[in-house]
């Protein structure tokens, strides 16, 4: 038999910049012990962030980097990035972040920082993806988990769920219907980074 592999928690730090549902839906797999993680820290764009009182809530350490105090994208990410080395964290974990991460940050953190996009990439990258499938006439959407590269959701896949689109779908419903697997999908992936699971091999990643 083989023998266990000890469990040695990961540190995990969250950006978000709205609602949060997919953080929350990250903080209570913790909480249940279905991640051997934990959260220390939300960091936000945005100071109306609903995610900072789900951080509050949680008793996790939430800092906003207000974008709109910088006079440039250069001076917001060099902001971030000070916020970011502060957590110390071993993985970083995009959950509604809605910028684009620029080159700088990609690399120091490249292979630990993972993002979920509502949409089977490479469909659909960018804003509204679900507007885009709807518009699109795709029978199946879904959402994808994916490690951060310098491209707009381009990075290497590592966790992707699906859902029917129904033929009177409008944005909001299929977005819906997305969110629920979001939430599945997000904390499976975080989950298979914490165990150590996760081979990347170029552009695909192999779980052991
Ligand atoms: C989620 O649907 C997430 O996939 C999407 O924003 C929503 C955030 O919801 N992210 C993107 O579109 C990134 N390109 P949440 O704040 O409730 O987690």
């Amino acid at each position: 038999m083989e023998p266990e592999r000890p469990v040695h928690k990961k540190r995990i730090a969250v950006l978000a910049s709205g609602r949060g549902s997919n953080f929350q839906a990250v903080v209570d797999a913790i909480a249940a012990g279905e991640i051997p993680a934990i959260c220390v820290g939300l960091i936000t764009d945005n100071p109306r962030a609903y995610a900072i009182q789900r951080a509050e809530d949680a008793g996790i350490p939430a800092v906003v980097v207000d974008y709109a105090r910088f006079p440039s994208k250069a001076a917001y990410e060099e902001a971030l990035l000070v916020a970011m080395r502060s957590c110390r964290a071993d993985l970083f974990v995009l959950a509604g972040y809605m910028r684009i991460l620029g080159a700088g940050i990609v690399h120091e953190f490249s292979g630990r920082m993972m993002n979920i996009h509502p949409a089977l990439l490479p469909a659909f990258t960018g804003l509204h993806a679900q507007r885009q499938a709807v518009e699109c006439g795709v029978k199946v959407s879904g959402c994808t988990v994916h490690l951060v590269d310098e491209g707009m959701d381009t990075g290497p896949i590592v966790v992707q769920r699906c859902v029917p689109v129904l033929p009177d779908d409008d944005e909001s419903a299929l977005a819906d219907r997305i969110l629920v697997e979001e939430h599945k999908a997000l904390p499976l992936a975080v989950k298979l980074f914490c165990e150590e699971r996760l081979e990347v091999d170029g552009r695909r990643v192999w779980v052991r």
